[in-house]
């Protein structure tokens, strides 16, 4: 098979008088002679020119959106505005025909976003999946390419498990017994001794327990891989399946936490910036179109650059949990009941509406909350003097909310043993982590980033199952 040059670099050396091979899929074709070709290394076609007189006519029919072909020619100066060259066709062949008819990104009018979820399987051959996609693809590189520079050792945690994190209880179970017919314990229950691992197992919320006894080791550590959480969120910022990413770092507190998390996604925002600029402009355009459709006062004052770049060069507000509740309760923007009440309790958990009012209203920018009531968070998290609050951050973004959660870690081995028997966790099966504390334990933090929140905020989409390709969610796993 003969090489085939990408049509980014064609388009990006603009260099004209040479042969190349090009293959892809046709966007479009008119006046039998002038094709628009896609090959899914940048948004911009290639115009390919035949040359009539040679072209059969049952070539031509074949010649659909769709179709994929394989043309070598000459690149030359194009007359045709938006682009500088084009290719002349010197050899054409279809590789695979595509009925016009029965193609569902044949329409006419541009298809929504609803009905692409729809079709997610083939959504990746349009502009914005092709902007999206790409953008994920580079934001992922970007992650590893931070964590690499800072000497942080990449650890495989397991997607299999028989511990649960976050201590939440949201887990899928994985079980090789037999669903209708499982074996028996005395008591009536079923008895995962006989399960294929011996005991019960959950595909995993987090990579973080395991991770600490990395950073034990290596001092510090990163995870980014799936996670896994049957809570039953049907929003447009949940996933059943998403990818996380995990840094753990010995001898951290939670400032340096916060200067690390702040200093991490500044970093791989402006990677994107700086090497994916024509996809974000491409989804730049799409949302100004968008917000062109809403009333005037729910638009956005900002374009999806700018806010990036306001991202990158304004401090995250730093400040605690009981004085955002001070700001909350001294606001009460919205008269809504639930609203009102929640506010007025101390220890009650934010909802989405309270985190909106702090990031998007009252500072218009990024927030990082610490130092939450205890009961609301996770048993590992290092536990204040005041015996109320705990050493966890919440990192909330504009349009996005909670992006990144974290703490310092409780490195006291007898705190952690009260605090999980308060909880009525496992002390006994958990002792592997316990270890950490028993031998030589360590001051320690590290946090949680949601990659598909990251993905939403830099493509400005607005739903989560749109910046991941493969979408699983309550009541839905096509594929
Ligand atoms: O706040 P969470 O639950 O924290 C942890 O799992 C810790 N073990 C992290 C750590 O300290 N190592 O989740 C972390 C982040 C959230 O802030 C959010 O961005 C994302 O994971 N997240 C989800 N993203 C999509 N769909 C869901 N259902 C998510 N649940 C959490
Ligand atoms: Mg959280």
């Amino acid at each position: 098979m003969s090489q085939r040059t990408k049509v980014k670099q064609i388009l990006l050396d603009e260099k004209t008088d040479y042969n190349v091979v090009v293959k892809g899929w046709i966007r479009s074709f008119r006046n039998n002679q002038f094709i628009a070709l896609n090959d899914g290394s940048t948004n911009n076609n290639i115009q390919i020119v035949l040359d009539q007189n040679s072209v059969s006519a049952e070539l031509i029919k074949r010649l659909t959106t769709g179709a994929s072909i394989s043309v070598s020619g000459t690149v030359i100066p194009s007359l045709g505005k938006g682009q500088r060259v084009e290719i002349k066709a010197v050899e054409l062949e279809v590789l695979g025909d595509c009925d016009g008819e029965k193609y569902p990104l044949q329409l006419k009018n541009r298809p929504s976003l609803e009905y692409l979820r729809e079709i997610a399987h083939l959504r990746f051959r349009t502009n914005t999946f092709g902007a999206v996609f790409r953008l994920r693809h580079s934001l992922a590189f970007a992650v590893h390419k931070f964590f690499n520079e800072k000497g942080f050792v990449y650890l495989h945690t397991p997607i299999i498990t028989a511990s649960d994190a976050e201590g939440a209880g949201e887990m899928f179970r994985v079980s090789t017994l037999d669903p209708k017919n499982p074996p028996l314990t005395e008591n009536g229950d079923i008895d995962y001794k006989e399960d294929f691992f011996g005991k019960a197992t959950n595909l995993t919320v987090s990579g973080q327990l395991e991770g600490e006894l990395g950073a034990m080791a290596f001092g510090d550590i990163y995870t980014f891989g799936p996670t896994f959480r049957a809570e039953n969120s049907n929003t447009a910022r949940h996933l059943a399946e998403f990818w996380m990413i995990e840094p753990e770092m010995a001898f951290y507190d939670l400032e340096d936490n916060m200067n690390l998390a702040e200093e991490f996604i500044k970093s791989v925002i402006s990677y994107a910036l700086a090497n994916n600029r024509e996809d974000l402009e491409f989804l730049a355009a799409r949302l100004a179109e968008e917000e062109k459709q809403k009333p005037q006062q729910e638009r956005s004052e900002m374009g999806l650059i700018e806010k990036l770049e306001f991202v990158l060069n304004n401090e995250f507000q730093r400040l605690t949990y009981t004085e955002a509740i001070d700001i909350l309760k001294n606001s009460k923007p919205n008269k809504s009941k639930k609203f009102n009440y929640l506010i007025e309790e101390w220890g009650a958990d934010l909802q989405s509406e309270h985190e909106r009012y702090l990031v998007e209203k009252h500072f218009r920018k990024p927030v990082i909350l610490t130092d939450y009531p205890a009961a609301i968070k996770a048993f590992y998290m290092k536990q204040n003097a005041d015996g109320k609050t705990v050493r966890a951050m919440d990192i909330l973004f504009p349009g996005i909310g909670e992006i990144v959660g974290g703490s310092q870690r409780e490195e006291s081995l007898d705190k952690l043993v009260k605090r999980m028997e308060e909880m009525k966790l496992p002390v006994e099966e958990m002792s592997w982590y316990l270890d950490t504390r028993r031998f030589g334990t360590a001051p320690h933090a590290g946090f949680g980033l949601g990659f598909e929140r990251l993905v939403l905020f830099v493509t400005g989409m607005g739903n989560i199952r749109d910046v991941i390709p493969f979408p699983r969610t309550p009541k839905s796993a096509e594929f």
